[in-house]
């Protein structure tokens, strides 16, 4: 059963209540529960633009549309989506809630998907297994902290792309821009964007778009 506005409103709002102290479990427990709303309420209430964004960088960065790439926090596979809508075409996902794996799953665009929490490393994936990662929606308050770049990092080969997203509600004093300084600092990646643009549309919400080499 689709849930109501308010219902969905309530899922939005105590999502941008969450701060550094909100247990994995409560971010996974309010997933799953939002899982048969979340396409609806985020398309068509809020306007949820940054997918396409991620998937429009990637693209502009990786001619080869067969490229291998890790869907870090897929949710229900709107980021997927939009990859396969720029044209590529082997998309693994990886997230912390079941509910939303299986919408995901219901796209027939993943190859493999699987259960796994970022906050918690290593994820059951090899270093270097994936020509590229997109990690869109999931840097964010209560999800995952910028720690959590370097294992989206680990799974890309050398010479790979990434591509992460932040909103500026967890963007606000810079600390993925001074995380991702770091780790070019460290020789782990090389920083090609940062962009500022549209995230959450319908509530006037931006977000930026990092896309980096990993060295
Ligand atoms: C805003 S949704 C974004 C989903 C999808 N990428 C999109 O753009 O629609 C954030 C996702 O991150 C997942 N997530 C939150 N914390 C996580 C963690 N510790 N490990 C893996 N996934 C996590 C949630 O389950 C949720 O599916």
């Amino acid at each position: 059963m689709s849930k109501t506005n308010s219902e969905n409103k309530q899922f939005i709002d105590l999502s941008y209540q969450w701060t550094e102290t909100t247990t994995t479990e409560e971010v996974r427990d309010a997933y799953n529960l939002w899982a048969a709303s979340y396409d609806e309420n985020l398309i068509k209430d809020l306007d949820y633009v940054m997918p396409s964004r991620a998937a429009d960088t990637l693209a502009g960065a990786v001619a080869d549309r067969a490229v291998t790439i890790l869907d870090v926090g897929c949710g229900t596979g709107l980021s997927g989506a939009a990859l396969t809508r720029v044209g590529f075409t082997t998309i693994d996902g990886c997230d912390i809630s079941t509910e939303m794996l299986k919408r995901a799953g219901e796209l027939n665009i993943y190859g493999n998907l699987m259960e796994a929490n970022l906050v918690a490393p290593p994820i059951a994936v090899e270093s270097g297994a994936y020509d590229a990662a997109t990690a869109v929606g999931v840097f964010s308050h209560g999800h995952l902290d910028v720690d959590a770049t370097e294992e989206v990092i680990r799974v890309v080969k050398p010479g790979g792309t990434v591509v992460m997203t932040t909103n500026d509600h967890f963007e606000d004093d810079g600390k993925m821009q001074r995380k991702l300084n770091q780790l070019e600092q460290r020789g782990l990646i090389k920083m090609l964007s940062a962009e500022h643009g549209e995230h959450l549309k319908a509530k006037n919400i931006g977000g930026w778009v990092f896309l980096m080499e990993k060295l």
